[in-house]
């Protein structure tokens, strides 16, 4: 027996109702906010991500899972952001539209450890608004966010903001974070003790407890490593936060797993998740378009995982149910009820049957399982009156209805029930 791959799993139907639900949610709230759809490749150039996220991310050293063609080297896409942009400038979306707000749904991929809510392929629902350095749109992603959980109904969640600021300022909070860790090396971990030269910003979302201690002992400041632009920027992002009453916690520790981002940096958490508590997170990344061959140009997004965002919302799918179950008792019968069956959905009636020959009793089980309004039933006694007996499933009434004029009585019973 084969198995799917270790952290991949098949979205079963119940699942996948959930699923589309909350897709159609987020589309409803993307379009209320001007964004539209984008659908990348799966697959992407290798040496986008390397580029992008950043050479000494986890995800580039360990995650990637990487399919080596004769011609090039690829890589299933570990986050949709490299992508965006590699699509907004390969498009000349900079040139055309300048400004683009995109949103995307689907599969990515990251060869981490499974554990509850973390997966080898997972799904994001994401946003990038490229093109612009205004803090009203830091803002206007963060609210956006923000309003998709509403919208499905998620309730108890985090929002923790940041500023890393400009990338000069970035250079100096790596300068302040290792000379204020310099003497307390000892008491970090070992991975830690090797991002002390390589990627200090890595140290500060360590989970080892003694790594926590001692970030938490760092009494970090704003004024420590941000300018003025940036300072500035990051209280206007706030006041538009405030001016809108959206809860948050400024977190002068909240780095994030990837290279580009500079300035602001969100993530929301929910603590019914455990360990893997992050349900989305994004910020800006003014200098990755740049980087991948366009002009100097703004830009943010985020990205919630999909997975996660099912096992925190309470938000209840209207299930749709099939409006017409037919039964029918013999060969004749079967044959009638197969035109019927095509006739209901060719008119927009959700029908379906059964075709395996079983008993009255048997039908009406599948009938039940089916949760259809209606159960219509062709035997030998209504083929001979050219009727089906329709059965109302929530009452049990039964009545004679005219094969002829069946459609026309269905629809209206559908309309009121
Ligand atoms: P990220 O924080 O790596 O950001 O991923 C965003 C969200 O995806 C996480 O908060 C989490 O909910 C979910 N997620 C990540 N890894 C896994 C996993 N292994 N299993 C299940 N869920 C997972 C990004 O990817 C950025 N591209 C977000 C962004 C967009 N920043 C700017 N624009």
């Amino acid at each position: 027996m084969f198995k799917a791959p270790i952290g991949m799993k098949d979205i079963l139907p119940e699942e996948l109702f959930a699923w589309q639900e909350v897709e159609k949610q987020a589309r409803i709230t993307f379009s209320l906010f001007g964004y539209s759809p984008i659908s990348t490749p799966i697959l992407e150039n290798l040496k986008l991500f390397n580029r992008s996220l950043g050479n000494e991310t986890e995800i580039v050293k360990k995650q990637m899972f990487v399919v080596k063609r004769e011609d090039e080297d690829y890589c299933l896409r570990p986050e949709g952001t490299a992508a965006i942009v590699r699509a907004y400038l390969e498009n000349n979306l900079d040139k055309t539209t300048g400004f683009a707000k995109l949103y995307y749904i689907g599969p990515m991929f990251r060869a981490e450890r499974p554990q509850k809510g973390r997966l080898r392929q997972f799904h994001h629902i994401g946003v990038e608004a490229l093109g612009s350095n205004s803090p009203y749109l830091d803002s206007e992603i963060i609210i956006l966010a923000v309003s998709i959980l509403k919208n499905l109904k998620v309730e108890g969640f985090q929002l923790k903001i940041n500023s890393l600021g400009c990338l000069k300022d970035k250079e100096k909070l790596s300068l302040v974070l290792r000379e204020k860790l310099k003497d307390k090396s000892r008491n970090l971990c070992e991975d830690c003790q090797e991002r002390l030269n390589r990627n200090v910003f890595r140290v500060l979302d360590c989970k080892n407890n003694s790594c926590k201690e001692v970030v938490s002992g760092l009494n970090l400041a704003y004024n420590d490593y941000l300018c003025k632009d940036c300072q500035e920027h990051f209280e206007n992002v706030k006041e538009n936060l405030n001016s809108l009453n959206i809860s948050y916690e400024c977190v002068i520790t909240l780095v994030r797993g990837l290279d580009y981002y500079s300035r602001t940096v969100f993530e929301i958490t929910h603590s019914s998740l455990g360990a893997q508590d992050a349900i989305g997170a994004g910020g800006r990344y003014d200098h990755l378009i740049h980087e991948l061959g366009g002009p100097e140009s703004g830009a943010a997004g985020f990205a919630l995982g999909v997975e996660r965002l099912l096992l925190v919302s309470k938000y209840q799918p209207v299930a749709s149910f099939l409006d017409t179950f037919i039964i029918t008792l013999g060969k004749e019968a079967k044959k009638n009820g197969f035109v019927l069956l095509n006739n209901l959905r060719a008119n927009a009636i959700s029908a379906d049957m059964d075709f395996e020959d079983k008993s009255l009793k048997s039908q009406m089980r599948k009938a039940n399982d089916s949760k259809a309004k209606f159960c219509a039933i062709i035997g030998e006694y209504e083929l001979k009156k050219q009727v089906v007996t329709l059965k109302n499933m929530q009452d049990g009434k039964q009545e004679e209805i005219p094969l002829a004029n069946f459609i026309e009585e269905i629809k209206k019973r559908i309309n009121s029930y």
